[in-house]
């Protein structure tokens, strides 16, 4: 079943720079974030087919740790991963496996690829998820970022925004 806007969706749209050139999201479920965003290029990608697409968006059905796109080519990336913490990856979704950033840290890894030098990747991740590890390998892999905190209630929402190269930011 398509992923349906939620509290994630809305608080990692705020977080987005509205004007761009070219934008990939990775795992855009029903494109409600890209479909917002005023850019020349949008891409969206996705191991399901959003079930209706509008406002110039170029979907491709793909799995997202295996980006099928040319290296350096968005402006800015973003995923809102499935990040809770789970046992297995059931519900692809939602799970996010250990420590909630096993989906998480392979689209962090292709984002690296196809973003331009002076792109920006940004993220969300859940006061669930083990954001320590989360940290600490933006950190051993030099990268520049900073974090804002949405209040949920049973959780915090962290939206990572990451300077996709290392002198960048
Ligand atoms: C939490 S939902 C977010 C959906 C949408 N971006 C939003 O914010 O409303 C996570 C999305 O990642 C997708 N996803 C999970 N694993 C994926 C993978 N390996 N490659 C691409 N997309 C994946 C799911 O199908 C789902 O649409």
């Amino acid at each position: 079943m398509e992923y349906a806007p939620a509290e994630d969706t809305f608080v990692l749209l705020d977080s987005l720079p509205k004007k761009i050139n070219s934008v990939l999201e990775i795992g855009c479920g029903s494109c409600f974030i890209l479909m917002r965003l005023n850019a020349k290029y949008k891409v969206g990608c996705d191991i399901r087919k959003p079930i209706n697409v509008e406002g110039g968006i170029n979907f491709v059905l793909c799995d997202g740790r295996r980006l099928p796109f040319r290296h350096k080519s968005f402006e800015l990336v973003f995923f809102n991963p499935p990040y809770l913490p789970s046992e297995s990856i059931q519900d692809k979704a939602v799970d996010g496996g250990k420590g909630g950033i096993e989906i998480a840290l392979p689209f962090l890894v292709q984002s690296l690829m196809v973003a331009k030098e002076e792109g920006q990747i940004f993220t969300l991740l859940s006061s669930l998820s083990d954001l320590n590890l989360f940290r600490k390998i933006l950190t051993a892999l030099h990268l520049n970022f900073s974090e804002k905190r949405k209040r949920l209630f049973f959780e915090e929402l962290i939206i990572f925004k990451i300077y996709a190269h290392k002198n960048n930011g």
